[in-house]
């Protein structure tokens, strides 16, 4: 597959090098500062980036930029009709728009918060659980993630997508509570806590708790490359996907349509 980078740092880099190591070619990489990008764009010039794109012959675009740069890339991408994997996280509250556009111009585009493909497993692993624990009231629920001190956020956007799925698997649980407890916890409140600690890439645990005993689940983040393997096997699926006609042009897929 002939794929372009759009933003080309950490993420952008990574991403280059696993390509290359699943046989892929990388025919552009395309940046506003990054020195050793092929092409440099002026920000918010998301016509340039299309037309970069578009003269390099790529059969489907990786996008890892700024939350201030992403939306502009994909309108001027989408119309291109290439397919389109966008990592770069801070545009939810426009999925709507984007779907609009994509069903409007026939572009097909996949996002995620998180391209790791072991998270993504965790999150069905962790439906699944919730679901078999339903029936027996002793088991109590809670989730916890680890960070770098570097991480600005908490909790993470991963953890609180683990707690999303939570609240919709069970009735146990009606409320998610992120801040620190200053009274005994309601058995309805999810807790969901935090800790940043060195430079731990990421970990999160779910807990379920009994009289008898507790069972964890956790995943475990060895580096931030992990992402970057995903977002290539979702280009090489939502390419693959559209060929054999399991996914279809005009749509905006997650990470969840492939599993
Ligand atoms: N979805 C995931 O799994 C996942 C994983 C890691 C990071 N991210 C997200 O990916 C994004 C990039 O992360 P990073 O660590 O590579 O950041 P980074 O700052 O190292 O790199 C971003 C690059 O994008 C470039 N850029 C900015 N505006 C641009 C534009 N208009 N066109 C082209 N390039 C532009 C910047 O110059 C920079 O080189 C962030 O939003 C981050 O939160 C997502």
């Amino acid at each position: 597959m002939k794929i372009a980078l759009v933003g080309y740092g950490k993420m952008g880099h990574m991403i280059k090098n696993c390509a290359l190591s699943l046989g892929h070619e990388v025919v552009a990489t395309i940046d506003v500062i990054s020195d050793d990008a092929d092409i440099k764009v002026s920000a918010g010039d998301g016509q340039a980036v299309a037309r970069a794109v578009k003269s390099s012959g790529a059969d489907g675009v990786i996008e890892f930029s700024h939350p201030t740069a992403v939306l502009g890339n994909i309108n001027a991408l989408l119309p291109l009709g290439i397919p389109i994997v966008v990592g770069t996280t801070g545009w939810n509250s426009k999925f709507d728009e984007v779907s609009k556009l994509a069903s409007d111009c026939g572009g097909t585009i996949m996002t995620s918060s998180n391209f790791s493909i072991g998270v993504n497993m965790l999150y069905k692993i962790i439906e699944e659980a919730v679901k078999i624990m339903e029936p027996w009231q002793e088991y109590d629920i809670s989730t916890w993630e680890m960070h770098h001190n570097q991480k600005a956020d908490s909790p993470s956007g991963t953890a609180l997508e683990i707690a999303k799925r939570i609240l919709k698997n069970t009735n146990k649980k009606t409320e998610m509570v992120v801040d620190a407890f200053h009274e005994k916890p309601k058995p309805e409140q999810l807790h969901v806590s935090s800790t940043r600690c060195g430079a731990v890439p990421g970990t999160h645990t779910v807990f379920f708790d009994s009289p008898a005993d507790t069972i964890e689940i956790t995943h475990t983040a060895r580096s931030r490359e992990g992402f970057a393997l995903g977002a290539v096997h979702a280009l090489e699926r939502l390419c693959d996907g559209l060929k054999t006609g399991r996914l279809v042009k005009g749509k905006l897929y997650g990470m969840q349509d492939l599993f």
